[in-house]
């Protein structure tokens, strides 16, 4: 092998261990609060517990057009953060459920040095940090546990009309064939 050769092994061998290496949760970032004193609060709910967070101190700054495109404004914020990738660091999504230590939003109020945004988000305190801990942990739910879906409609409507359609089609044809001599 050449020296080109062997450099380009090497160069691809670390490549694989850097791939394959786990993704930790919280990579990147530095400074962040412990909470673990803070007992979970259980079922907490999007809409009267974590929104009123970002009204107070969020969206100020996070309105329409909002740092890294963040909307924290009620009726926006939901849709901006649960699943969607952060803008800041494109290894995370802004809140993975389940996983507030992987998730931008929590990282973000919680650390010094977030790994995602330069700086830590102002404004909380560590019961509000502690209550995003629990929101995102008990799986970002935009209501509550146990909280009746809506029924679903089990037809959809461009099904309902194509039996519809194969139906009178049908019925259309019986009476052509009933009206035949
Ligand atoms: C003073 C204005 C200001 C306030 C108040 C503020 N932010 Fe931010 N936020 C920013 C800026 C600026 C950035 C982008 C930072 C960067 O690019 O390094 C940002 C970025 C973020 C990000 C990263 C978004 C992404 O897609 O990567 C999150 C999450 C976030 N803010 C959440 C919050 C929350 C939650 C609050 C309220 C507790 C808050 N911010 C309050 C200015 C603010």
């Amino acid at each position: 092998m050449s020296n080109f050769q062997r450099l380009f092994v090497a160069a691809a061998a670390a490549c694989l261990v850097v791939l394959s290496a786990p993704s930790r949760a919280g990579v990147g970032a530095s400074g962040c609060d412990d909470l673990s004193g803070i007992a979970e609060t259980p079922m907490v709910d999007f809409q009267s517990q974590i929104q009123p967070i970002f009204d107070s101190t969020c969206a100020g700054c996070h309105g329409a057009n909002g740092p890294a495109g963040l909307d924290l404004r009620a009726g926006e914020s939901y849709d901006n953060l649960v699943g969607v990738i952060s803008n800041t660091n494109q290894n995370r999504l802004r809140v993975e459920p389940g996983n507030p230590d992987s998730s931008a939003l929590f990282l973000a109020v919680s650390c010094d040095s977030p790994g995602g945004p330069g700086f830590r988000m102002p404004g909380t305190d560590l019961q509000q940090r502690a209550l995003i801990r629990d929101w995102i942990a008990q799986g970002a739910l935009a209501e509550p546990a146990g909280t009746p879906e809506p029924i679903a409609v089990p037809v959809n409507g461009r099904w309902a009309l194509t039996l519809l359609t194969i139906m009178l089609l049908l019925t259309g044809l019986n009476l052509v064939r009933a009206a035949r001599p």
